[in-house]
């Protein structure tokens, strides 16, 4: 197993622990998430009763498969009372993010936003300085007129480039596409974020500003844990 993996693992089952019986539980997506989504599984098989909303289709499927109770969507009042997900990047201090390289920005953002501690988990090398430079920020856009989307957003200083899969253009599980846009090294996230979301074709960014509670991280010398 390589460090990176080992990171990941001891940070998305100490993540875990922090899940309360009777909880609400946000489940993310991506590698990382899945290993918190197979530790709930576990905890639930001892006898944890939680209810989970899942990030996407991928994650309820696993989630499911697994034993746990998965809602469709988050509940129309109320809060979730605690969501475990993965990032692209973490700013340092402010706990910023990119998300959206597995594709599920869209549900995750929403998740994230109906939620009351969300708890991010990564390995080390997530952790930046400043958002963007070797991270692309993924945009979800409509279908409907992608490329001149895609124009509107290169005039805001980036290079996008529609996502593929095999060649083929990718779909979200809302059916719309994604167009990563490769900034230099971000100096103003919140900023970015308003004016990336003012663009008319736009769905949902990946950056994910002031959302984040805080970070549980795997590095070499164990598990760390930052706060705003
Ligand atoms: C999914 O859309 C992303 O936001 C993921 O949370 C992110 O890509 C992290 O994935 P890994 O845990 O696989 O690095």
């Amino acid at each position: 197993m390589s460090g990176a993996e080992d990171q990941k693992r001891i940070a998305a089952l100490a993540a875990v622990e922090l899940v309360k019986p009777g909880q609400l539980v946000g489940l993310g997506t991506g590698s990382t998430a899945e290993i918190a989504i197979d530790g709930l599984i576990e905890r639930t098989r001892a006898g944890l009763r939680i209810v989970c909303v899942p990030t996407s289709e991928r994650s309820a499927s696993r989630a499911r498969a697994g034993g746990l109770t998965v809602l469709d969507e988050p509940p129309a009042d109320g809060m979730i009372d605690i969501t475990i997900d993965g990032a692209d990047q973490i700013e340092r201090g402010t706990l910023n993010l990119i998300k959206g390289l597995g594709g599920a920005l869209l549900w995750e953002k929403i998740v994230a936003a109906s939620t009351r501690t969300l708890v991010i988990i990564a390995d080390d090398s997530k952790l930046v300085t400043r958002l963007g430079g070797a991270v692309p920020v993924p945009v979800e856009v409509v279908r409907f007129g992608w490329e001149s989307t895609a124009s509107r957003l290169a005039a805001l200083g980036c290079r996008p480039v529609v996502r593929r899969t095999d060649g083929a253009i990718f779909v979200t599980d809302s059916g719309n596409l994604i167009v990563d846009c490769h900034f230099d090294p971000i100096a103003d996230a919140a900023d970015l974020e308003v004016r990336l979301s003012n663009v008319v074709g736009v769905v949902e960014t990946g950056l994910f500003i002031d959302l984040t509670s805080k970070a549980v991280v795997g590095s070499d010398a164990g598990v760390r844990i930052y706060h705003r």
